[in-house]
């Protein structure tokens, strides 16, 4: 699938996303080894911690429905600039897609790609 439609999905599962402590939102379309797409958003709350990121929710609803391989994750958020996946993600999308690849989007400029051994290098593994 190409890039930019990954980024429509992400776009559209954004609109789900819970975010009212940050008014921050964000979405996020992984794209299983089998072609299926996975979507999620953040969802938050009241005690902050146990908020999800937009990255997480998308893979664990994906692992949770059996799918354990991907290639890439778009992510789109309501800044409209490039949207990092935190440090936490970056673990979490390390364990399941080592040698997938982050689509990232600017409204401005475009998109910009990485792989997750370069978001995250010597990622701890047991
Ligand atoms: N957030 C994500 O969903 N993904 C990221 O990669 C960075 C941060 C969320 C968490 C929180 O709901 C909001 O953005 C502000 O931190």
């Amino acid at each position: 699938m190409e890039n930019t439609e990954l980024i429509k999905y992400a776009a559209e599962a954004e609109k789900n996303a819970y975010a009212p402590y940050s008014n921050f939102s964000v979405g996020a379309a992984l794209l299983g080894k089998n072609g299926k797409v996975y979507t999620g958003c953040n969802i938050e709350n009241s005690s902050y911690g146990a908020s999800n990121c937009a990255e997480r929710t998308a893979l664990f609803k994906a692992v949770s429905e059996g799918e354990r391989e991907f290639d890439k994750i778009a992510i789109v958020s309501s800044s409209g600039d490039y949207t990092y996946p935190c440090g936490i993600c970056r673990q979490v999308l390390s364990e399941f897609m080592p040698d997938g690849t982050v689509v990232l989007f600017s409204e401005s400029d475009g998109i910009k790609e990485f792989k997750v051994s370069a978001l995250l290098p010597e990622a701890f593994r047991l």
